[in-house]
């Protein structure tokens, strides 16, 4: 089956040893059906002909930012406009640098800034420079843009040392543009509710008792799920984050008003995925008026909030329902009693007191888990990676459904 047909994909050369290599996406692009067109760097034709590519994908391959003067047709608007996905590989660091700081100082840099398209980049090169500190930050920036990042492989690498660095396998590349157009668009004519941030249960008009949820890994769900076609709905408490586009956005402040919410939209949608920090407890009598020190001690009594997620559970006919266990101990006990108690599909569970987890943080360790104890176990990585870990688990459960 030819499953890219249709499909325009633009590959950035840039000047590593493994630009070899690319001449086999290249065609095995092609034979999956790819319109392919190739942009080098001056750097890259060091390494391979600009003909080979030129041969492989039947189409001019370009690397001048300024050609013929006769024949201009601003190259970069017309190659970022053509691709419906942009593969930089390899891309080196000098490339990642540039990128990530939006310096655009050749043809494929421009075209990679004019282009909307969704990118992918294969990091190639020494261990040591893939190591250093400004290439990992660099490749934390384009993560955090949405620039999907490719882990180089371990292995014997050009300059004879032995690490991590190499250009993953042609076949495993391509597999990943397959995988990036089979799911593409997947959950378009979905509907899905996120809530993000954590709850402020107030005290008088001025103090409340918050928590530190600052919302990233809802909103980076939402995001994953619109980027696949689904219509989504952001329900958000004391959020302070740039708002994604294309989503319908809503704003609260207390565990009842996000209950509030979420049940107005609980009928029409097909998942709910609570990302929220909802406060399990309210005060039990909010002052009106500015409580004034007096005593030596204050009591504040507290009343329990309505657990949102556990009343979905009891209301749901179709609707998938995702939840998230923050422990600081027995992660898989606890997460595994709130599964069942709420009547979840699956829950991401995370153990927020390991550095690099919870809070405020732009990375997470998690583990989902579900119904029939099923656990897939993630390492570090970014929360926009986490979710789309956790919107693919979401698709497969919707296509289980289907068939
Ligand atoms: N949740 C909810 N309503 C609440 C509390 C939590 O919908 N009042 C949701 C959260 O969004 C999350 C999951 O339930 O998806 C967390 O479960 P929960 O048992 O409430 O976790 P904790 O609040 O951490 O509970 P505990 O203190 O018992 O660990």
């Amino acid at each position: 089956m030819k499953n890219l047909e249709n499909k325009n994909i633009l590959i950035g050369v840039t000047g590593g040893i493994a630009a070899y290599k690319v001449v086999e996406v290249a065609s095995r692009l092609k034979k999956l059906g790819a319109n392919v067109k190739v942009v080098m760097t001056k750097s890259a034709t060091e390494f391979v002909s600009p003909r080979t590519f030129q041969e492989i994908t039947k189409n001019a391959v370009y690397v001048e930012m300024f050609g013929d003067a006769a024949n201009f047709n601003v190259a970069h608007i017309s190659l970022a406009d053509f691709a419906d996905l942009v593969l930089v590989a390899p891309a080196t660091a000098n490339f990642l640098a540039k990128s990530a700081h939006g310096i655009a100082d050749d043809l494929l840099t421009t075209t990679i800034l004019a282009a909307t398209a969704p990118k992918i980049f294969v990091p190639s090169m020494n261990t040591n420079m893939l190591e250093n500190p400004a290439t990992q930050d660099n490749i934390k920036i384009l993560k955090q843009r949405g620039i999907k990042i490719l882990e180089p492989a371990d292995g014997e690498l050009a300059c004879g040392i032995v690490g991590k660095g190499r250009l993953p396998e042609p076949e495993n590349i391509c597999a990943e543009i397959v995988k990036f157009f089979s799911t593409e668009k997947i959950l378009s004519g979905k509907k899905i509710l996120v809530t993000a941030g954590g709850t402020l249960e107030p005290i008088d008009p001025v103090r409340y008792i918050g928590n530190r949820s600052s919302g990233k890994m809802g909103f980076e769900i939402a995001k994953a799920a619109e980027n696949f076609g689904a219509e989504v709905i952001l329900i958000a408490a004391n959020t302070h984050l740039e708002l994604p586009k294309n989503l319908k956005f809503v704003k609260v402040e207390s565990a009842v008003e996000m209950r509030e919410k979420v049940l107005s939209e609980f009928v029409s949608v097909d998942a709910v995925i609570m990302s929220a920090a909802v406060a399990d407890y309210r005060v039990k009598n909010v002052s009106s008026q500015k409580i004034k020190k007096s005593e030596e001690n204050l009591t504040l009594e507290l009343v329990k909030n309505p657990d949102i997620l556990k009343e979905l559970g009891k209301l749901k006919t179709k609707q998938i329902l995702v939840g998230f266990a923050a422990e600081t101990e027995n992660l898989f006990e606890y997460a595994e009693k709130k599964l069942a108690e709420k009547n979840l599909n699956f829950i991401v569970a995370n153990n927020v007191s390991v550095e690099g987890a919870g809070f405020g943080v732009d990375t997470n360790i998690a583990s989902i888990i579900s119904r029939g104890g099923e656990v897939e176990n993630f390492p570090l990585m970014s929360k926009a990676e986490l979710a789309e870990k956790i919107i693919f688990k979401l698709i497969e459960i919707l296509q289980g459904e289907k068939s």
